[in-house]
């Protein structure tokens, strides 16, 4: 088959992970006869140093026309001033809002190779295996009034956690539906001992379980989720929730992974009916990590593990996604570790030889 991405590899490590994604891309184009035409486009500091703007109108336009889109990560010291118009992150959350990626998915899976890679202890770390449903286009990110002004009595800021019921309801229905294919506990996160928002949150989640009885539903205060996901991990299946609350626990939990390189994540926009597909975002969740940039030192799994979402969610190719995570099971059981989930005894690799065993593995295994 014959499928078109757009390739936003962004800023600091982005084109470093996104080179070594292609390369396992185009593995598994060989290997299965497909044929893909990859349009690059800027995103982040780099689009602002070049066209003044951290996504130009004619990049969304271009990813709109596209199977999917493969992201590497954006931020730029040299745009860091909180003072600044423009920041590199407005990038990330145009092309979310523009393309109406409302759900992002982010697996949490420890590879069982990694158990002693992870600060936690491993009898609480080993099995754990969920995934959480992160809002991603509305709530405290979006919400308005948002902005920042002068009064007679000093400077003032505002940011509004806003929901609709609609918002919150196909967010949870993401999250039923996701549960149902796995261990059917769904695990809903919110503040609805303080906020408004997050009480509404709770009431629509329950109108929305009534039709996925099959289903158990708990509801979890956001800040004893912060504490449950360290202290017992393997208690969760899916975890739904708001867009900020999402984006906090979900670097929490990376280290329940072995490290942040591990984690891939997917913006869509619901889940495709089986055999369907939809134009979805794919993309590590660490971000451009600048010290790092050019060093051939950083992990490119997460990155991989976000191109097997890919052929999962917006090409309906679930053996071709199956083949990329067996892929990285084999070089992982083959004793191969960047640096951020080396241990004692195990082969140290840079990114781009992990790139290319992946690629090679890809090429050589058993389905
Ligand atoms: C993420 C990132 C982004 C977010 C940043 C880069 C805007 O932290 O994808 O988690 O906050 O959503
Ligand atoms: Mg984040």
């Amino acid at each position: 088959m014959k499928f078109k991405l757009a390739v936003l590899p962004g800023d600091g490590v982005g084109p470093d992970v996104m080179d070594e994604g292609i390369k396992v891309l185009e593995a598994v184009g060989k290997r299965f006869g497909h044929d893909f035409e990859l349009t690059y486009g800027l995103i982040g500091g780099v689009a602002i140093a070049s066209e003044g703007t951290a996504l130009a109108e004619d990049t969304i336009e271009m990813c709109r026309s596209k199977d999917a889109v493969l992201f590497g990560a954006v931020g730029d010291p040299r745009y860091d001033d909180p003072m600044a118009k423009i920041h590199p992150e407005d990038g990330i959350l145009a092309i979310r809002k523009s393309l109406g990626l409302f759900a992002n998915l982010r697996p949490v899976k420890l590879f069982p190779q990694l158990v002693n890679s992870t600060p936690i202890k491993p009898e609480l770390v080993r099995g754990t295996d969920f995934v959480f449903v992160r809002e991603l286009t509305g709530g405290l990110y979006f919400g308005r009034p948002k902005r920042q002004w002068t009064t007679s009595r000093g400077r003032r800021g505002v940011d509004s956690m806003v929901y609709t019921e609609q918002e919150i309801a196909r967010i949870a229905k993401v999250g039923f539906e996701l549960a149902r294919t796995r261990r059917k506990k769904l695990t809903s996160v919110d503040k609805a001992n303080v906020l408004q928002s997050s009480r509404l949150w709770r009431q629509v989640t329950s109108e929305v379980a009534r039709d996925y009885p099959d289903v158990k539903l708990d509801n979890m205060l956001v800040d004893t989720c912060s504490m449950r996901i360290i202290q017992n991990p393997t208690y969760f299946d899916v975890i739904v929730t708001e867009n900020t609350f999402g984006d906090i626990l979900t670097d929490e939990a990376s280290i329940l992974t072995g490290s942040m390189g591990m984690m891939p994540s997917a913006s869509i926009a619901g889940i495709p009916a089986p055999g369907s597909r939809v134009i979805g975002l794919y993309e590590p969740i660490h971000g451009s990590a600048p010290k790092y940039t050019g060093q051939d030192k950083v992990n490119p799994i997460a990155t991989v593990l976000s191109i097997a979402m890919m052929f999962r969610y917006s090409l309906a190719l679930e053996k071709e996604a199956l083949i990329i995570e067996n892929a990285v099971n084999t070089v992982l059981n083959n004793g191969f570790r960047t640096y951020d989930i080396m241990s004692e005894g195990m082969k140290k690799v840079g990114t781009k030889e992990m790139g290319t065993l992946l690629a090679k593995t890809v090429a050589e295994i058993n389905s």
